[in-house]
């Protein structure tokens, strides 16, 4: 396999939506190290990220991605937001069931994390609701067709599209990894004109011609994709460099 060089590694759900843990406290307050004030923009330090995750399946996606951002040192920030149907499909599909929303990182990574906060959908005057609070960039992963609608027509009634939506006021980095099959015109659409308004549209369509070993290696893959798009190559992903090559290196 042919690797980029250089950078480094790649109680239920309505308890949580109704605020078992409502927005986490400033970060100061926590004890945790509060961001430097700062404009967006990568590239004068590390990168504070926002993570929606909605109810589309592909929950292991979310989980797969959470992991690279947790463990590379670019990142400084990652602000987790899911909508409650993000909640019933990561229970369905990765078995999370969790009784607080504070514990929604941990579930999701599979291990500890720490410097993700846990946001709640429902809470619109969290930070990232506002274009002042700085931020690199946002990833929807999986993104619904219904959060692909209400990001592509500017309606802000989650926290995730308000980000989403901040984002493309401030130009800032929106990649939608929308999922399903078969799309409707309504979907397609949708995706055209969140592309013109400046979101990158980032199906989940996973590649095969780095012969994934299997699923994870699959996901992984994609992911590292979605990471290089914002800045962050990682040192796991494959990258084509014609036939050739692979009878060079077996
Ligand atoms: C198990 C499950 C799988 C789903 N898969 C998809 C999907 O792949 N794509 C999609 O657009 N919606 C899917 N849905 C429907 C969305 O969850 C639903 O439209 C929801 O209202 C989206 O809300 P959200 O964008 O706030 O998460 C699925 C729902 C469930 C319960």
């Amino acid at each position: 396999m042919i690797r980029l060089g250089g950078q480094s590694g790649c109680g239920s759900d309505a308890a949580a939506e109704r605020g078992a843990v409502t927005e986490s406290p400033p970060a100061g307050a926590r004890g945790e190290p509060a961001l430097s004030n700062r404009s967006a923009g990568t590239a004068r330090g590390r990168q504070s990220l926002v993570l929606g995750v909605t109810g589309a399946s592909g929950a292991v996606f979310a989980r797969r991605l959470l992991q690279l951002l947790e463990s590379d040192p670019r990142v400084e920030r990652i602000h987790l937001v899911v909508s409650g149907s993000g909640l019933k499909v990561m229970r369905e599909e990765l078995g999370i069931d969790a009784g607080k929303s504070s514990e929604i990182p941990a579930q999701l990574a599979g291990g500890p994390v720490a410097k993700t906060l846990y946001l709640l959908d429902s809470d619109i005057g969290a930070s990232i609701a506002s274009g002042s609070y700085p931020v690199d960039g946002m990833v929807v992963i999986p993104c619904s067709t219904g959060c692909l609608a209400q990001v592509a027509h500017g309606i802000s009634s989650t926290l995730i599209e308000r980000a989403a939506d901040v984002c493309l006021k401030e130009r800032r980095k929106l990649i939608l990894a929308v999922r399903d099959t078969p799309l409707s015109r309504i979907h397609l659409e949708n995706m055209l004109r969140a592309d013109a308004a400046g979101a990158e549209i980032f199906p989940i369509m996973p590649a095969f011609y780095h012969h994934p070993k299997g699923i994870d290696d699959l996901v992984t893959q994609f992911c590292c994709r979605v990471l290089a798009h914002l800045g962050l190559a990682q040192e796991e992903q494959f990258r084509w460099q014609g036939p050739e090559s692979r009878s060079a290196t077996g």
